[in-house]
């Protein structure tokens, strides 16, 4: 496994961690699949409370150690005591003390960030969670969300992103990287859609699989995490595609490879096509945001 920082914080994260949206047909089998993830190096285990996993992964944990751990609050959650409320919960659930990563599921536009913010930052003092990170946020709202607090930075941002779904190429990606922000890139494999055997792209990819004699969820996986600072999460429920997707990160895509896979353009439907968008305020937006976290930094030393 290799392993990537996560944020600014010099703490590195494994490049393919697990996710587990989905998972609950067969509790045991699963639990089973993410201790096997874990024992092959995939020690970063994604949940949200609007999974109803977090029971499942609180399974899974036990008697484990060393398993960075990240879970998210709802949208409907964001108000100042409903943040609180909500990670107490998911404490209990998982049975755990600390989460590592929490994040705010997806922005609420009803709710002012700064309220959410402040909850979060009391939820680090308190030690309850230990970074914060946000999912599904645009440039804009990354930097309203930094703006509104006092003294943590926001060091990763949730998205989709797969050699299908490519809209966070648009800008977000490149603010994200610029300010150190890891991009934790969700449904890495299209939601199985990589192996849709129809069209122009799964012939490229199913080539170069041959070529390296991978399978084309490697190829898939490979090359979400050859981009600088971007981890990928796939959920599987499968022992044996655990331990595929986790030596995806033992081999690199040659240059042609990266050239093909790059052409790919196809009609796959992202979960949301918020992220599909360039503001033409990327420099202005970025300078915004590390002005607020270089303001942290000079604050903590
Ligand atoms: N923040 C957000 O808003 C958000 C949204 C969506 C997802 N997520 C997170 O991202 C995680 C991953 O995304 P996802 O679940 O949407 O989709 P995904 O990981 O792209 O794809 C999952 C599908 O791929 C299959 N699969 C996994 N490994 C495989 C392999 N090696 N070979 C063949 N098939 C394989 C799985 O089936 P099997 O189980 O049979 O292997 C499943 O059907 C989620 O579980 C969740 O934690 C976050």
């Amino acid at each position: 496994m290799i392993y990537k920082k996560l944020g600014r914080t010099g703490e590195k994260i494994p490049a393919i961690g697990m996710g587990t949206w989905k998972l609950g047909a067969n509790p045991e089998d699963e639990i089973h699949a993410i201790r096997e993830g874990i024992r092959l190096g995939m020690n970063f285990v994604d949940t949200a409370e609007m999974y109803h996993t977090e029971q499942i992964v609180g399974e899974a944990l036990k008697g484990q150690d060393d398993v960075f751990v990240a879970t998210k609050v709802s949208p409907d959650h964001l108000r100042y005591k409903d943040v609180i409320k909500a990670c107490d919960q998911s404490l209990k659930t998982m049975g755990i003390k600390t989460i590592d990563l929490y994040q705010i599921h997806w922005p609420n536009p009803n709710i002012p960030i700064s309220q959410t913010m402040q909850a979060m930052e009391r939820l680090v003092k308190e030690g309850k969670i230990r970074h914060i990170g946000v999912s599904n946020f645009l440039p804009e709202e990354l930097v309203e969300a930094q703006e509104a607090m006092k003294s943590n930075e926001i060091v990763s941002n949730q998205v989709e992103y797969s050699v299908l779904a490519r809209d966070i190429e648009k800008e977000l990606l490149q603010i994200c990287t610029k300010a150190g922000i890891t991009v934790i890139a969700y449904s890495p494999l299209a939601r199985g859609s990589v192996y849709n055997g129809k069209d122009k792209a799964f012939s490229i990819l199913d080539k170069i699989a041959k070529k390296h004699n991978k399978t084309i969820a490697q190829v898939s996986l490979s090359w979400v995490i050859e981009k600088e600072d971007v981890i990928a999460i796939p959920k599987t429920a499968s022992p044996d595609h655990m331990a595929e997707n986790a030596s995806a990160s033992e081999f690199k895509l040659d240059k042609e490879d990266l050239e093909q896979i790059d052409s790919i353009r196809t009609g796959f439907m992202p979960i949301s096509r918020r992220l599909n968008r360039f503001t033409k305020r990327t420099s202005i937006l970025w300078s915004k945001l590390m002005e607020k976290r270089e303001s942290l930094r000079k604050f903590k030393i």
